[in-house]
């Protein structure tokens, strides 16, 4: 019945991340997934996060069904992280909010609302693109195209190109933006080019889907936040994805939400409704545990300052990883330019490394790079820097 079908090739990271995982090479690491891994090499519980599931664990109160939109606790603690707690759309009620399983299932009823709602708009994705975002507007049934955005030759932002491609393109036409830790590349922006950007969504009639999959592990959880909040106070209506499992280190929790900031109060009541109702045609609801767990540390302002500092923990981690390892190229190979490590910011640096000399990495060193050459950062740590730093120069100098 189904010999019709093709052979399914994989997904490019988790198929890598499980091809590390079989690997019995002594020294290996895995830089493949964006998973944030403590100094020690393990995925951390953060305390903040351990506490609350402890007292869920405790509690006898029936797993009963969310509602279609999710927990009400959990929907305006999103509200507060990503709009921040002053936020004047937030107040006004033109933010129609939803608890979704991750970041991709948010970017999915985004997907699926904006089909519903724009026919025949297409959406603009970076490039490099995290994969994933293919094929879930692809898979809504939207026409994926790509903007410039990633120049090799500096390992930093083409703006330019990418100005003159939005500049270009029609109205209604969605526009898949970063705000933070650009995926793949940990190029961003900066505030200046974010209000340039804004500008041309406005003139434009461009449609703004803002992935923020990694608040709080590029500069800080509110200056991460900044292009969020810029179209926000600049008037415009867009959507914003965001995710907890990195920041939460909750992956599997599936914690996520959608945010939709609308014209006015009643739109987004409107909207809110056309969410439950891509909700409901989807998975029903979110999950309770996950939503308890989240809603928990980020409504007791105990818990929440103590998980602010568990995430400025991890940042500071991966910036002391990127200083090192600069170091150690700098001494190990003089000649190589390895400034992109300091520059490029959060989880993922953008190596520019070739085909040849990744697979040279699996095979000789056990060192695993996705095919893009994105580096996931919290895999090093001060244990395997050395072993790391040697093996790419091993293979740079090929
Ligand atoms: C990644 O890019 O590695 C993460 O966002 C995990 C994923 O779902 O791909």
């Amino acid at each position: 019945m189904f010999q019709h079908l093709q052979q399914y090739a994989g997904d490019p990271i988790f198929g890598l991340n499980d091809a590390f995982h079989r690997n019995t090479h002594p020294q290996k690491i895995n830089l493949t997934i964006g998973l944030y891994y403590d100094e020690n090499g393990r995925i951390p519980v953060l305390p903040s996060v351990a506490a609350v599931q402890k007292e869920l664990a405790d509690d006898p109160s029936p797993r009963v069904y969310l509602p279609m939109e999710g927990l009400a606790s959990y929907r305006s603690a999103v509200q507060r992280v990503v709009f921040g707690a002053d936020s004047r759309v937030v107040a006004e009620g033109k933010v129609a909010t939803i608890q979704t399983l991750g970041g991709t299932g948010a970017l999915k009823v985004g997907a699926d609302l904006l089909h519903d709602a724009y026919p025949l708009a297409g959406v603009w994705i970076s490039d490099p693109a995290w994969d994933n975002h293919h094929a879930i507007f692809g898979g809504a049934g939207i026409t994926t195209h790509s903007y410039p955005y990633y120049d090799p030759d500096t390992k930093g932002l083409a703006f330019d190109a990418m100005m003159n491609c939005l500049n270009e393109l029609p109205a209604r036409s969605i526009v898949l933006l970063h705000p933070c830790c650009h995926n793949p590349t940990g190029v961003d922006p900066t505030p200046e080019q974010w209000q340039q950007i804004i500008a041309v969504m406005l003139e434009r009639g461009l449609i703004p889907f803002l992935d923020l999959a990694y608040q709080g592990m590029g500069e800080g959880m509110e200056e991460d936040a900044y292009a969020v909040r810029a179209m926000a106070d600049a008037g415009l209506s867009f959507l914003v994805a965001n995710s907890f499992s990195k920041n939460l280190s909750v992956y599997g929790e599936r914690c996520g939400g959608l945010s939709v900031v609308c014209a006015s109060a009643d739109e987004a009541e409107l909207v809110l409704g056309q969410l439950k109702a891509v909700v409901r045609r989807i998975y029903s609801s979110a999950p309770w545990h996950g939503g308890h767990v989240v809603a928990g540390v980020l409504n007791d302002p105990q818990r929440h300052a103590q998980w602010l500092t568990e995430v400025e923990a991890m940042r500071r981690r991966m910036a002391q990883v990127r200083k090192a390892v600069h170091e150690m190229l700098a001494a190990k190979l003089p000649g190589y330019d390895a400034d992109y490590f300091l520059q490029q910011k959060g989880m993922f640096t953008y190596s520019g490394l070739s085909r040849e000399q990744l697979v040279a990495l699996r095979e000789r060193h056990g060192v695993y790079i996705i095919d893009s050459g994105r580096i996931a950062v919290p895999g090093l740590n001060n244990a395997n820097l050395e072993h790391f730093t040697d093996a790419l120069v091993d293979v740079l100098e090929r």
